[in-house]
């Protein structure tokens, strides 16, 4: 198959529209067969419910060329299933596992000259959403929604590819206790907007969120959960109710553990402890890892032992195992990978 004529090491992460989405409609209580369109652009009432109330959640995973040449993606039943349980919290019809699985799959062949090749740098993201389109003008739930799948594709998240991140402990709160952080809504990251735009206005690439009722304990940024390693090489990840579950960071988990025979730990972490750690990194979908250099509290600078210029030792085993086994380089576990084409 013949790839589209683009700068697949040039392009950042981005949106760029691609020949095929997906689209099921939810109508009277029950979702369509779905199908695969051409037109991106969406026609809905003034008054639906993802305009008035932000009735929307998403998703986002990636297809990948693997050394032999296949496109595959990486553990898509996750993603479905983060999404169902996301609909549930967010009063929406949720999308059935085995049916979002499959709406990938076809989205990603349908745009497969977009995938980019093997060693670009670049990978074909899949942002799939689901949000309420009937008209609400009480507060309450939509009857009617759209659940969609489009794909773009994207180079690193972050400029300047792997040179480590300055973040600043942020004043702004992303997530209440007992609120919608561990699901991905789409108001949690509109709220988030303000923040990240005050961050980068004082020169700074992230922002760290604490735990908004004690603010002492470190959650996440907007868009990845951290990993830290600690001076004796152990693996550790802040746990929280309020944090989503990171498909990225259980697999680093894992790969740690089972790859790279290291001590792991899933716990509270401290905004005390930061300058204990050796090494800290940003990881998910859309950052894969980002290796952060320096975090900046009120102005004290807390700089990781493993400076600013490259990753950290461990974080990059962690790095090279993981995207080697979403290229194919390394032999996945069971169920990790999802043969597309
Ligand atoms: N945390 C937040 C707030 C996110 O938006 C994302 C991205 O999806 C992640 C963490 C990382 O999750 P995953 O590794 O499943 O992409
Ligand atoms: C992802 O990593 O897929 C996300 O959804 C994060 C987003 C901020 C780009």
């Amino acid at each position: 198959m013949e790839k589209k004529d683009i700068d697949w090491a040039n392009i950042g992460f981005g949106y760029q529209k691609t020949d095929k989405r997906y689209v099921s409609n939810y109508v009277d209580g029950a979702w369509d067969d779905g199908a695969l369109i051409s037109d991106d652009t969406i026609t809905m009432s003034e008054c639906a419910s993802v305009l008035q109330y932000a009735q929307t959640c998403f998703e986002g995973l990636k297809a990948y060329t693997t050394e032999d040449g296949k496109i595959v993606t990486f553990r898509p039943d996750l993603n479905a299933q983060r999404m169902f349980d996301t609909a549930k919290r967010l009063e929406m019809p949720s999308f059935p596992v085995d049916r979002f699985v499959e709406a990938v799959d076809e989205v990603v062949k349908a745009n497969a000259a977009y995938v980019p090749p093997y060693g670009s740098g670049a990978t074909l993201y899949i942002r799939p959403y689901l949000f309420g389109i009937s008209p609400v003008i009480g507060v309450k739930p939509a009857d009617n929604y759209q659940f969609r799948v489009f794909t773009t594709p994207v180079g690193p998240y972050f400029k300047g590819g792997i040179k480590p991140l300055t973040i600043k402990i942020s004043d702004f709160d992303r997530a209440a206790p007992n609120g919608t952080g561990h699901v991905k809504a789409g108001l949690n990251y509109a709220m988030s907007l303000h923040a990240i735009v005050t961050a980068h206005e004082e020169g700074y690439d992230e922002n760290m969120y604490l735990d908004a009722k004690t603010r002492t304990k470190v959650e996440e940024t907007g868009g990845a959960n951290f990993i830290f390693v600690t001076k004796d090489n152990k693996v550790v990840t802040p746990k929280s109710d309020s944090i989503l579950p990171s498909i990225t960071r259980r697999s680093l988990m894992h790969v740690a553990k089972e790859y790279l025979g290291l001590e792991v730990e899933e716990r509270e972490v401290y905004v005390d402890e930061l300058t204990d750690f050796a090494e800290c990194g940003l990881c998910g979908t859309a950052a894969v890892i980002s290796p952060v250099g320096k975090i900046v509290d009120h102005g004290k600078e807390i700089c990781l032992p493993s400076g600013m210029t490259s990753m950290g030792d461990t974080t990059k085993k962690l790095y090279d195992t993981l995207t080697g086994i979403q290229m194919g380089k390394i032999e996945a576990p069971e169920g990790w990978i999802r043969e597309i084409l």
